[in-house]
């Protein structure tokens, strides 16, 4: 079976089992390994990319299903050599550890910011209840994205290319 779909804005195909998850046709088909394989049974929230639009759990998604979908991973959420102002936050707050977890928060938060101007640390924490870290005690991820200013909200168009 053949799956035509853009990915970062860019139009890629595959060819093979549609039951292929879109995980594996990213990072072994598409080289792009930014998006992580840790749990691949939709519990962790490491694989997150954004499908038209919306953070989805790339290894619960078989490529069948996506003919014609808009995917953007971790390589697509800023122009190219741009930090998005999440992925930013993160690094001026250290957040960063063994790094496993961090490209699924960051598309999380993005499409999280993109939809709350005024985010409260409850509303953090919601929103990261299917991004799982075991590294971190969460305070500092919430402490760095309660840092970005309204204006800073990452743009639509970030996510959406
Ligand atoms: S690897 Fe997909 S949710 Fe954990
Ligand atoms: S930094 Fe290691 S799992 Fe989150």
């Amino acid at each position: 079976m053949a799956v035509e779909f853009t990915l970062n804005g860019e139009w890629r195909d595959f060819a093979g089992d549609p039951r292929t998850p879109l995980l594996d046709v990213l990072r072994d088909g598409c080289r792009m390994t930014g998006t992580k394989s840790v749990c691949r049974a939709g519990f962790c929230g490491a694989c997150t990319v954004m499908v038209g639009g919306e953070p989805v759990p790339s290894c619960q998604r078989p490529i069948g299903m996506l003919e014609g979908a808009e995917i953007v991973t971790i390589e697509g959420i800023a122009p190219p050599e741009e930090l998005n102002p999440v992925q930013r936050a993160f690094l001026e707050h250290d957040v960063v550890q063994c790094g496993m977890c961090f490209p699924g928060m960051v598309i999380t938060l993005t499409d999280f910011l993109r939809r709350n101007a005024a985010p409260t640390r409850s509303g953090i924490k919601e929103a990261l209840s299917g991004n799982m870290c075991r590294c971190t005690g969460y305070e500092r991820i919430i402490d760095a994205v309660m840092s970005i200013r309204e204006t800073e909200t990452p743009a639509a168009e970030a996510v959406s290319r």
